[in-house]
């Protein structure tokens, strides 16, 4: 896709498809007057006949409008004006972008971005435009025999922005729109990659492959004599149970001073996790492929970032491995030891997640990072607890979390916070170990957390556990490649080229 920056009125605009917006009680949008008086009143007419009222959603598509440019003209829906968001903004957008995609129409004129919304900037709109646009084109055909893709898919963009400057930060929001949808891209092809396709040393493989990206990105993956040699007994132990040798994958990105302390995230690259020993039951359990999608988001964020070339440090380190039941897998009750040296009782072989983790986390010391973030399927409790809408936040930093959950606000990809309090720790005591993998019945996805801030305690941490958010099920079965626009909302910010 192309995308292009335009500005001025847009009813002088040559397009085959003008994308004009409506608020409820049918009053048009400021770009959407301009046209009306250039078209001597068309658009009120037709508004009057009471085929759309601006309901969020709702669209109508005109051919022939008198005095423009453009060839059509698709009325969209914005909902009540004063409750504008870009949240609001970007469902209508979506159900544009999809209209047209299905259309015959290959080129289309965006004019919503000459509207403001309260609280965010133009930059921060382009952006989140650009990442709906390609989420709603994102298609997944790699593993079928034939494809087959729209007729006369939507090739070119052009984003309108009426009277607003193409400042630096505006014009440098197209490549950063552009860079975070390739990241989710990224992230969502990996994800949907079956088990026996996508294994540890697939993904490590693709790690290598965004590394060419840039000569400023190296990227290394240890194997398991390596992990051996560093004491990861924890990581070693999941990886035991399975055929396919775990990877520990690393990248490193050297964009900003030389001696700032670099962000790093960790991310869970669980490649099929059928629970071991402690196996899952059959129903959905193909759904367990995802459990790398932590992995693949960082990755994925990764690659944004380089192409955004943020002038930051940053590192991934991505444990993988599969989980898987076998002669040599872990068997509850036994105890492994951590590269951290603390013990470990596996109570359950199905909170191996954890298990990979914390010597990933370990690992992560040597960096001298700034802040430590994990991303991670962990547990089927964050789907209880928060459904599909928000990504779980546990920190050991208040302003570590708030700035987490202020990036998921503004990039449309919410996290929600859950408490970090000591009481929870109790509940994860071994009677024969330092502690145990799981921690009983209630809170869930706390004791996870609880679990992984024993590793996490010489840095600024936080942990997003994206069970819920990760992919969707059903007939609309699919990664979403979450939180990678959170992630680089993050970073974009850490660079201070964002609010
Ligand atoms: N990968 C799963 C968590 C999960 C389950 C993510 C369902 C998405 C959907 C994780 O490894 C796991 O199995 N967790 C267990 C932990 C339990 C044994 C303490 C869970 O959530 O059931
Ligand atoms: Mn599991
Ligand atoms: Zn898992």
């Amino acid at each position: 896709m192309e995308y292009h920056l335009k500005s001025g009125d847009p009813s002088g605009q040559r397009t085959a498809c003008l994308v004009l917006g409506v608020y409820t009680k049918r009053r048009l949008s400021q770009p959407a007057v301009a046209v009306d008086q250039a078209s001597k009143g068309h658009l009120s007419k037709i508004l009057k006949k009471g085929d759309m009222d601006g309901e969020t959603g709702q669209s109508l598509m005109l051919y022939h409008v008198p005095g423009i440019q453009a060839e059509r003209v698709l009325l969209l829906g914005l909902g009540a004006e004063k409750a504008l968001t870009l949240k609001s903004y970007l469902t209508a957008w979506a159900s544009a972008v999809k209209l047209i995609n299905e259309s015959s129409v290959i080129e289309a004129t965006n004019a919503l971005n000459a509207i403001s919304i309260a609280d965010v900037d133009l930059a921060q709109q382009l952006r989140e435009t650009i990442i709906t646009t390609e989420d709603q084109l994102y298609r997944f055909d790699q593993c079928k025999s034939q494809a087959t893709p729209p007729k006369r898919p939507l090739k070119k963009l052009h984003l309108n922005i009426g009277a607003q400057k193409k400042s630096q930060p505006v014009t440098r929001a197209i490549i950063e729109g552009e860079a975070i949808a390739n990241g989710i891209r990224i992230a969502k092809d990996l994800s949907n990659l079956p088990g026996n396709i996508c294994t540890p040393s697939y993904l490590a493989n693709q790690a290598k492959q965004v590394g060419r990206q840039s000569t400023k990105l190296k990227v290394s993956v240890l194997e398991e004599k390596q992990m051996q040699a560093l004491g990861m007994g924890s990581l070693l132990s999941v990886s035991r149970g399975s055929r396919e040798p775990a990877k520990l994958i690393v990248m490193e990105y050297n964009g900003g001073k030389p001696k700032s302390k670099p962000v790093v995230l960790v991310g869970k690259g669980l490649t099929f996790d059928a629970g071991g020993i402690s196996l899952k039951t059959s129903a959905g359990m193909d759904e367990m492929k995802y459990d790398m999608c932590g992995g693949a988001s960082v990755i994925g964020a990764m690659a944004a970032c380089v192409k955004m070339a943020l002038p930051i440090n940053l590192i991934v380190i991505v444990p993988s491995s599969e989980n898987l039941p076998d002669g040599a897998a872990n068997k509850p009750g036994d105890i492994v030891t951590s590269m951290s040296g603390q013990t470990i009782e596996i109570l359950n072989t199905d909170a191996e997640g954890r298990l990979i983790l914390c010597d990933a986390l370990t690992y992560a010391e040597r960096f001298n990072p700034a802040a430590v973030v994990d991303v991670a399927t962990l547990t089927g409790a964050c789907i209880i607890a928060l459904g599909a809408h928000a990504s779980g936040l546990l920190s050991n930093d208040e302003k570590l979390a708030d700035e987490l959950l202020d990036a998921g606000r503004r990039a449309s990809d919410r996290a929600w916070q859950l408490p970090l309090w000591d009481d929870y720790q109790e509940q994860l005591k071994s009677n024969f170990a330092d502690m145990a993998n799981i921690g009983g019945k209630g809170a869930g996805t706390i004791t996870a957390a609880c679990f992984l801030s024993r590793y996490a305690k010489k840095y600024k941490w936080a942990h997003l556990d994206i069970a819920g958010t990760a992919w969707l099920s059903g007939d609309q079965k699919g990664a979403t490649g979450r939180p990678v626009s959170l992630l680089s909302q993050f970073l974009l910010k850490r660079a201070g080229w964002a609010k």
